[in-house]
Order: C-alpha cells, then structure tokens, then sequence
C-alpha cells in the first residue's frame, strides 16, 4: 500500500535552523501551506457533526516527526479561516511550542493544573490575532497523571466555549501514554508520520495503543513527504493532491474504505508482511 510502503526503516532526516523556521506558518512554501489548507478543510469532513467547537490531539509514534510544527501551521490556517484556535502545549516533557513561537514557556499548562495559577495563563500570538497559546509551564513529575486529571477535563470542556478549536499537542505514543490520558477529553486524534523517518513497526504500535484507548482517530498527516512520493500520488486515482515537497494528507481525505482506526492497523500489518 503506498503510504506505508513509502515509510522507510531507518530514520535519515538531517535538518538544519533554515528548514526548521521555514516549515512555520508565514514561512511556508505555497505549497506547503496548500497542503494544510487542505489539512483543514478534510477535517470538516472527519470531525463529529454534534460537537459546538473541536477539540484535536496531535501525536505521532516517536519524537522528530512533526507534531510541534502541525499543531502550529494547523492552528494557524483554522485562525486564517475566522475561527478561533487555542494551542495548547500539552508536551509536558520536552515542550517546544513556546520557544517555536517566540513566548516564554512557563507560567502554563502545568503550572495551571497543579493550582499555581487560578487562570490558565493563555496568550494572544502574533501569527493571527484570532490564534491563542497556553504553554507548557514547568514541567511536572508526573504528567500523565495532570492531563488525565478532572481538573484537565473540566478545563477543557470551559474551554469548548470560547474557542472554536483547541489543538492539542502531545508527547509521542509509544513513549509515554500522555496523549491517551487525554483521549476521553478530545474530538479525535491526528497521528503525525514523516517519509524516511517513521518506522512501520513504530507506527503499527502506535495504532494498537490508540486502539485500546478508544479514542477517534480522525487522520493521519505524512509529513515531510518526497516529490517523488507526490508524483506517484498525482499518477494514483488521488488526483486532487498537490505536488509538495514538504506534506502530504492521507487518511485525512476520507475514503469508505477507511471505516474505522481498525483498518489502519490491519494496513500496517499487510504492508509489513509484503516487505
Ligand atoms: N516537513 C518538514 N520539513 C523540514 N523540517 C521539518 C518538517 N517537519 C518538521 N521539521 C523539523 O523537524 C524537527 C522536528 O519537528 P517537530 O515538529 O518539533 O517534531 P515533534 O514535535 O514530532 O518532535 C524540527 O526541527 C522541525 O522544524
Ligand atoms: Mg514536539
């Protein structure tokens, strides 16, 4: 199957402080930032029709493969679009919103559950006067336990009422289980892949984890994909993507074959076998 099969088992990715700024929002190549336009507008299709406002997790297998830089460019096209985003850095362990975005790191998310501050310390970015940020804050001994804490769902919920979308990033799956604890607050979960990077057997873990924890898969994002990769796609009966040399969508568009999180497991099985 062609996405999988374009998931290679060795990770090669070498970037450089160019690449990095150029991967985020006003830097993005036309190209790129078509991508997430389209990123936003197949999540209209994927996400839950009774909710008022949305709430999305962003994770991935493994660290490096673009979680950080999706939520960003993800919540600033939803902000160009006259919606109103809150990112919050949900990656307790090694944050990296705020200094991506230029804004001190603490007091925030942490700082917030454990009751330090009565408010959560949420700030307006200069990306988009729509676009809002909750940092991390300091980071905390035990994670897992504060973003699956009461305190963290009724927190969300308030939240459901001020924005139209929260995006949530968080740390990797197969690592620590962060971003399942906060399965039961989200309206789904985007898992983040990246060509020539993530591991099939990573990402075949990973689903197994989500899996269990039920929650709603809404997509996954290949990120980093080759031209190579989009031109076999533009050949593919995917007509309508783009030529890209940074993203691709996948299982954002959706397809009726793709009932349920259970076929991408199976998918990830099948591609693995045929190796
Ligand atoms: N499509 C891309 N092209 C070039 N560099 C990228 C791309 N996506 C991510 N990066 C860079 O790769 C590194 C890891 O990305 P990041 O979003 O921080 O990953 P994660 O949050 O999953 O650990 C960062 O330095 C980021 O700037
Ligand atoms: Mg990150």
């Amino acid at each position: 199957m062609g996405f999988f099969a374009n998931l290679k088992k060795k990770r090669t990715i070498k970037s450089n402080n160019e690449s990095k700024q150029s991967m985020l929002h006003k830097n993005l190549k036309f190209a790129a930032k078509e991508q997430y336009k389209q990123i936003r507008e197949n999540l209209s299709f994927v996400l839950p029709q009774d909710e008022k406002s949305y709430v999305i997790g962003v994770t991935s297998s493994v660290r490096g493969e673009g979680k950080s830089t999706t939520v960003i460019n993800l919540a600033s096209v939803l902000a160009e679009k006259d919606k109103t985003v809150l990112i919050i850095d949900a990656d307790l362990r090694i944050p990296t919103i705020a200094k991506k975005l230029g804004i001190e790191k603490t007091p925030g998310l942490s700082n917030f559950l454990v009751g330090k501050t009565e408010k959560a310390p949420i700030y307006s970015s200069n990306i988009n006067e729509k676009l809002f940020i909750l940092p991390s804050g300091d980071i905390p001994p035990n994670p897992s336990e504060l973003l699956g804490s009461e305190r963290m769902a009724r927190f969300v919920e308030k939240l459901r009422d001020s924005f139209d979308f929260v995006i949530i990033d968080t740390p990797p799956v197969n690592l620590v289980s962060d971003a399942l604890a906060l399965s039961p607050v989200l309206s789904g979960l985007i898992v983040v892949t990246r060509e020539s990077f993530t591991e099939k057997r990573e990402l075949k873990r990973c689903f197994r984890q989500l899996k269990l924890s039920e929650v709603k898969v809404l997509g996954t994002i290949l990120n980093d994909a080759s031209e190579d990769h989009a031109k076999n796609y533009r050949k593919s009966k995917y007509r309508y993507y783009r030529k890209s040399d940074y993203l691709k969508t996948d299982y954002l568009t959706p397809k009726p074959e793709d009932g349920n999180n259970a076929d991408v497991t199976d998918n990830v099985g099948n591609d693995e076998k045929k190796d």
